[in-house]
């Protein structure tokens, strides 16, 4: 889930009266460097192990999950890269009012990995739980679920080594004027936020929040296109003297005036998710994509801080690598925003600052489905009355965010349109006979029907070892039929 409504009163831009410079502590964090985020929402996933390879070639040293996956654990184990695992919302209830269930899950989750030599450093209990569109549904146990973790965390032994967090959309702060100054946890739920992160500053823990100038700029209009990058050209913001040229840096600043303006002015911060998606939208490309995050890394690389904060910005890349499973509630770009495709293969180039050659390492060893796709019968008619109803089915069931204005495969015709939403649902099926069924208007094709941008994918072999997952067909397939039945 991405932030809806991160940094609202951007194009309000004032000038506050005085800066307030106030020294500060370092935050001392153990490993520099980057992290990535490490989502499992696909039908495809990489086998794990491939993963981890992946991370250690391109020089990635610390990882965020959404859970606590076993397969995912098992691989990092000596694999020296710090872990922060995650604690899903839905369970946020159960952490609050059973310290039991909170014990079991640090036994089970953490302890046991941690013998198992996997470098867990953080819990994330919850995730962006404040977010707009969840009506409030985590704010009352977002805390206790919190307290009971680091209480198990403490009776397990552990507590010095593995800290608590909350990652936080960036809308549970705010500027009344707009500039970072005026900066502070949301009003309506300011209570809620204070209560967590003065439990977070009293265990030693940091604030950890989700920046997302993409949104920004996807949700508002008028917001100034060349703002959302490092080298952008955009008119300075002007905060009392300081001048803000991007919004990264101003959106971290609002955060640090509203820690300070709390009591917390040396809380150490953690950007748990920055990103930028390379398609299922007009500003998702790979051009853009690039831009921002080759920005990021080299400012990161320069060890340079925002003006409020100087020093290394701890951070993990949203995200590793695309999700073709993600919930599209939030926009099409929602699968896209992996630094890798599906299979491991880089988008753009991005230098980490962390490998010899500068240039991404691919994943290695994959082994992809034969060559060959689903598409559009050459003899079909367009104006076959199936044609709509099959299209539908195999966007629902397949992917077709890659369609649509401005994205990779924007320029097809109708008929490549059509041909690309059968050829998703037959990939995602494993390239099943009966996935490339549509009523008398698909086959089967050796000739690589990409063109231009528009990639028509093959995927990879499916990887049975996940203990969460049942890939394959069954019930694909008898939907299909039960479509043949509904045309026919
Ligand atoms: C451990 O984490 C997994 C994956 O997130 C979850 O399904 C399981 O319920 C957790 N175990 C306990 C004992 O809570
Ligand atoms: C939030 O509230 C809206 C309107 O009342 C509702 O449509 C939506 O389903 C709710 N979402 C959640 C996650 O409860
Ligand atoms: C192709 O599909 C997309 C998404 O459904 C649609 O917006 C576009 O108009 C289609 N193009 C043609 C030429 O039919
Ligand atoms: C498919 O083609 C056959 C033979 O041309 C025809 O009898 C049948 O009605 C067609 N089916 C559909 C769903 O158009």
């Amino acid at each position: 889930m991405r932030n809806l409504n991160p940094y609202p009163s951007i194009g309000v831009w004032q000038i506050c009266s005085i800066v307030v410079l106030i020294p500060f502590l370092y935050w001392v964090e153990s490993v520099n460097g980057i992290g990535a985020n490490w989502g499992t929402q696909s039908s495809h996933p990489l086998p794990p192990e491939t993963v981890v390879k992946l991370l250690v070639d391109n020089g990635i040293q610390k990882v965020k999950l959404f859970d606590a996956d076993y397969g995912a654990l098992r691989a990092l184990s000596k694999s020296g890269i710090e872990v922060m695992v995650g604690i899903p919302n839905d369970l946020l209830a159960t952490m609050a009012t059973s310290s039991k269930a909170a014990e079991k899950w640090v036994s089970k989750n953490v302890s046991t990995h941690l013998s198992n030599s996997v470098n867990i450093r953080y819990v994330a209990v919850g995730n962006e739980p404040f977010l707009a569109t969840y009506n409030g549904s985590f704010l009352r146990t977002t805390f206790p679920a919190l307290q009971n973790i680091q209480t198990a965390l403490v009776k397990a032994g552990i507590a010095n080594r593995v800290k608590v967090t909350v990652p936080q959309n960036a809308d549970v702060y705010e500027s009344s004027t707009g500039v970072p100054s005026s900066g502070d946890f949301r009003a309506d739920i300011h209570d809620y936020i204070f209560q967590i992160t003065k439990f977070l500053n009293d265990n030693g823990s940091p604030f950890t929040v989700n920046i997302y100038p993409f949104i920004s700029l996807y949700i508002d209009s008028n917001f100034p296109v060349e703002y959302a990058f490092f080298d952008g050209q955009a008119t300075p913001v002007n905060d009392g003297g300081t001048t803000y040229t991007n919004m990264f840096d101003a959106n971290y600043d609002t955060l640090v005036w509203a820690l300070q303006k709390n009591g917390f002015p040396n809380m150490g911060i953690i950007v748990g998710e920055i990103g930028w998606p390379s398609d299922g939208d007009r500003n998702g490309n790979n051009e853009y994509a690039q831009r921002f995050m080759q920005g990021f890394m080299t400012r990161t690389a320069s060890g340079k801080g925002t003006p409020m904060r100087q020093g290394p910005i701890e951070a993990y890349l949203f995200s590793l690598i695309d999700e073709d499973e993600k919930s599209i509630q939030p926009g099409n770009f929602e699968r896209h925003w992996g630094v890798f495709y599906y299979d491991g293969q880089p988008k753009y180039s991005l230098n980490l600052g962390t490998t010899t050659t500068g240039a991404l390492v691919p994943a290695r060893d994959l082994k992809y489905l034969q060559r060959k796709w689903c598409v559009l019968k050459d003899s079909a008619k367009m104006d076959d009355p199936s044609i709509p109803q099959s299209v539908s089915y195999a966007c629902a069931l397949g992917d077709c965010t890659s369609l649509g204005y401005g994205t990779s495969c924007g320029g097809l015709d109708a008929q490549q349109n059509i041909s690309y939403a059968f050829n998703s649902y037959y990939q995602k099926n494993n390239q099943l006979d009966e996935a490339c069924k549509f009523p008398n208007v698909s086959t089967v094709t050796k000739d690589d029907p990409s063109t231009g941008t528009c990639r028509f994918g093959i995927m990879i072999e499916p990887y049975y070892g996940g203990a969460h997952k049942t890939l394959g067909s069954g019930g694909f397939v008898a939907g299909l039929v039960l479509l043949l039945l509904t045309v026919l």
